[in-house]
């Protein structure tokens, strides 16, 4: 792993001559190194920044605490700290017996500094292999701690993973609706986990990435040559989903004539491949997701409101995650561990302000948009602790800035083409319905739309007929009236 801070190493002498030679060798190798004359100021010190502290070279001898005690007290504040101790000939025996009570190793004087090095450089080798360790433990201690590496504790996540959990070992359809990144699939897939189906498959696909003819193909699969290019027989997902679930992602992109076959489907458990005249029994559980609101799409006509009450037998909310605040360092933290081991980061901790970000960060993309974030604060962070700078402007910020940098461009762009040609494009225009009263016509809306478009674009009669979609000639009419 590339080491990004110094190397720090602890010398522990009485003997000042000894510490500056110890000192003076690790200082020319690029080591940062501390120096103490016993084991108290050692201890003491440690408190302050022990957190930085890779290896501890000492003396046996110590004054007024031996050896053993030594490394019982450090070891005490930091178990994993290794402990180099250096001995005369006659104590060589009591320094290895140090490496019983959990020193790393011993030398003997006169000190034969080559060795000291490798010395040095394996017990801090060890002690982050045995740190990336203890963090593997944590990961999976969390994912597992956590039921299924589902990670939350706000009340409303503890309320709609309760939901699922009553609700996995029926057969009942479920309808999880929740903003985007939210974890709906998470939240499928842990219903599964927790079904008697868990053993069989968990099929997945989201219905609004596939086109609409390929999609039907794809659920139901298909006979040989039953369209072109359907050179070979296929299986459908609802086939392949047999005694498992299947998990129908973004539900309300499904077009109508394929909401239509779902419902079929769901009211006779049976399938048609297409191209087919036989019925395929089938035995799948379907849980569906969406972010979009299908009472809205149902009252618009967009989605039907008999496939809606069949899909959700049971609807189960996932809450964005500006509304369990409680859930965001917890999964920020395990988010930082498992980007920090993949990536070889140093990065460790986060620190206050880093803190402080995150928790008043809105998160309009919820836990995808923070884990996104975590990971690129991880890679760019180059000590242990992550700091808010890591995190860089987020996606959504960079948008929302391109688009303010794009809208005052056109509005330079117009106001440069204005001081040339005497042609002002939008000019800070707004359009403006003024009722006195009453509601305008339609005509009357047109009309004033049209005079708008013409002021907008600062006169340009043959642009204005363009944005508007509509031939010169008529614009022209329209502007006589
Ligand atoms: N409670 C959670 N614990 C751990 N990780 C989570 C949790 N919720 C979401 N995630 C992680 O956040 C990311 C987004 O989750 P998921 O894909 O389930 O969201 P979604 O609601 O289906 O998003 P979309 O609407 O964009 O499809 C995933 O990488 C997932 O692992
Ligand atoms: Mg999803």
């Amino acid at each position: 792993m590339t080491q990004f801070k110094k190397p720090h190493v602890v010398i522990v002498d009485d003997d000042e001559e000894v510490q500056n030679q110890i000192s003076t060798f690790f200082e020319a190798r690029s080591f940062k190194v501390s120096k103490f004359s016993d084991g108290e100021t050692t201890l003491e010190a440690w408190v302050e920044d022990g957190n930085s502290w890779d290896v501890v070279v000492s003396d046996l001898h110590l004054p007024r605490m031996a050896g053993a005690e030594f490394t019982d007290n450090i070891h005490k504040l930091d178990p994993e700290l290794p402990v180099i101790f250096i001995a005369n000939p006659n104590s060589a025996e009591t320094a290895a017996e140090m490496i019983g009570r959990g020193a790393y190793d011993f030398l003997v004087n006169p000190i034969y500094f080559p060795q000291l090095l490798i010395s040095v450089e394996r017990a801090m080798k060890l002690k982050t292999l045995k740190g990336d360790i203890t963090s593997l433990r944590e990961v999976v201690k969390t994912s597992t701690r956590s039921p299924n590496g589902i990670i939350g504790r706000s009340p409303n996540f503890l309320a709609a993973l309760e939901i699922a959990k009553r609700v996995a070992p029926s057969n009942a359809n479920i309808l999880v609706t929740g903003e985007s990144g939210t974890g709906k699939e998470v939240f499928a897939r842990y219903i599964h986990r927790e079904s008697p189906r868990a053993k069989g498959p968990f099929i997945a696909i989201n219905c609004s990435a596939i086109p609409g003819a390929l999609l039907e193909s794809e659920l139901f699969g298909h006979a040989k040559g039953s369209f072109t290019g359907a050179i070979e027989k296929k299986v459908g997902l609802f086939e392949e989903a047999q005694d498992g679930t299947l998990f129908l992602d973004e539900i309300g992109d499904l077009s109508p004539s394929l909401q239509a076959k779902l419902l079929r489907v769901l009211q006779e458990k049976k399938i048609r491949r297409v191209g087919e005249n036989q019925h395929r029994e089938i035995n799948a559980r379907i849980i569906s997701a969406t972010h979009k609101d299908l009472a809205v799409e149902i009252a618009n006509d967009n989605f039907r409101e008999d496939l809606f009450y069949r899909l959700s037998v049971i609807p189960l909310v996932i809450p964005p995650l500006r509304d369990r605040v409680e859930d965001i360092m917890p999964l920020a933290e395990c988010f930082l561990k498992r980007f920090s081991l993949e990536n070889g980061s140093p990065a460790r901790y986060f620190s206050k302000d880093a803190v402080k970000y995150c928790l008043s960060n809105p998160w309009r993309g919820n836990v995808r948009e923070l884990e996104n974030a975590v990971e690129r604060a991880v890679i760019l962070s180059t000590k242990p602790e992550v700091c808010v700078g890591d995190f860089g402007p987020s996606l959504l910020e960079f948008i929302s800035d391109s688009v303010s940098r794009v809208e005052k461009e056109a509005s330079d762009e117009a106001s440069e083409t204005a001081s040339g040609s005497g042609l002002n494009r939008g000019g800070g225009h707004k359009f403006d319905l003024v009722f006195d009263g009453h509601l305008p016509t339609l005509q009357d809306v047109t009309q004033k739309y049209i005079e708008f478009a013409v002021t907008f674009n600062g006169g340009a009669k043959d642009r204005t007929a363009r944005d508007l979609g509509i031939d010169r000639k008529t614009l022209y009419k329209r502007l006589q009236v």
